[in-house]
């Protein structure tokens, strides 16, 4: 808890703490007094190495196969955009997925003539790795998992699902938007060709930041695109040579220089709290946070699978979305509203319109679980 406010929406944006926005708002001063140039000169070392670094340490990748962006949504779309697809081949999704992403892919599959299929769940609600066990070909040239979907809780298995393609030649990609910062992550054991998130949720950083972990063989298959004069210049009237390999080449050269520091004091004051074994939502916050809106008379909770994040979405029978979010603001507590057809395979295809979505973090006490409770039971 931050001051009187309790904050349940870092499934929204997390709280940045005073190092990120310090750091951000010294960019802004210097920048004003000294130039945006000469700033981003004066920052150097974090800008082009440390910042890769840190969020190397936090995804256990190699800093050269990462690469900064101004949302998840950039980072995943600059790589799937350019996967060789073809008509005989299938991507495979998840009901899970995020809605702009199924946008994305009903996008190259109008391009590509390939076929998408959506894994199925069990009556639990978890995914179904038996199925894609028995139906796994050679046809199968992607599969992309989000990890913590949007609209629900779920912690989909993305390191057994990671085992289960290594023998086929599918890509693998895990959109961790939801999971960075939430839970232990190593791109190493996950088994991805590709992982995407956000530095605003539980990494708690800037908004407008986002990043791609890519292994250099995926990057060697993406079709060519557009090579930005950070990573290439015009080396006759006629030629470009680009000289660099790493996942730098999908960025482009322009970018706040305030979001990428804020981002790089975000990384730190996460793995700060790593280090102190306090970086991530507790258990027993997340096991009271059920309890406590399994409690609430109405209350119908659209928690699938069996394991859990700090996501917590439900209905109310007789209150909309926007009530509840609205009384609980007016209780000094930040829930969200969430829309169906954001995780439309699966909310939508359930009749769920709207939802309330509530995200506890590191900084969420059992206190204010207790007090989320008075404020849900108080409202009418
Ligand atoms: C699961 C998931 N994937 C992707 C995104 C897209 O992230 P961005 O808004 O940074 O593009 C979101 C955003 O909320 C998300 O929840």
């Amino acid at each position: 808890m931050t001051g009187q406010l309790i904050h349940l929406n870092t499934a929204g944006a997390g709280l940045m703490p005073a190092a990120v926005s310090t750091a951000m708002a010294d960019c802004l001063a210097r920048e004003a007094a000294t130039g945006g140039y000469e700033t981003e000169l004066h920052h150097d070392e974090v800008l082009q190495h440390d910042v890769y670094r840190r969020l190397g340490r936090v995804l256990g990748a190699d800093a050269d196969d990462l690469a900064l962006f101004d949302s998840a949504t950039r980072a995943w779309w600059r790589v799937v955009s350019r996967l060789d697809l073809g008509p005989d081949d299938l991507i495979w999704v998840t009901p899970y997925e995020y809605a702009g992403s199924l946008i994305g892919y009903f996008n190259l599959r109008d391009r590509t003539g390939c076929t998408i299929e959506t894994i199925p769940l069990r009556p639990d609600g978890n995914l179904d790795l038996d199925w894609m066990a028995a139906h796994l070909s050679d046809r199968v040239a992607l599969v992309s998992v989000t990890h913590v979907p949007s609209g629900c809780g779920i912690v989909n298995p993305v390191a057994e699902i990671g085992r289960l393609l290594a023998p086929y030649r599918a890509r693998y990609a895990v959109d961790a938007c939801q999971a960075v910062g939430q839970l232990p992550l190593d791109v190493a054991e996950i088994g991805c060709d590709l992982l995407t998130g956000a530095g605003r949720k539980f990494l708690c950083g800037p908004r407008g930041s986002g990043f791609a972990y890519t292994t250099p063989e995926l990057r060697a298959a993406l079709l060519p695109d557009f090579t930005d004069l950070h990573v290439a210049r015009v080396s006759s009237p006629t030629a470009v040579t680009v000289h660099e390999r790493s996942a730098r080449t999908l960025e482009l050269g322009e970018r706040s220089t305030a979001v990428v520091l804020g981002l790089h004091a975000a990384l730190g004051h996460h793995l700060e709290l790593a280090e102190e074994g306090r970086a991530f939502p507790r258990k027993d916050v997340v096991e009271a946070l059920h309890a406590c809106v399994a409690g609430l008379p109405g209350a119908e909770l659209l928690a699938p699978g069996t394991q859990q994040s700090g996501i917590l979405s439900f209905r109310h029978a007789s209150l909309s979305a926007e009530q509840v979010r609205d009384g609980l603001a007016a209780r000094g507590i930040n829930g969200w509203k969430i829309s169906g057809d954001h995780t439309p395979l699966y909310l939508s295809a359930r009749g769920v319109d709207t939802a309330v979505r509530l995200s506890v973090h590191h900084y969420t006490s059992l206190e204010d679980v207790e007090a989320l409770g008075r404020a849900l039971h108080g409202l009418r």
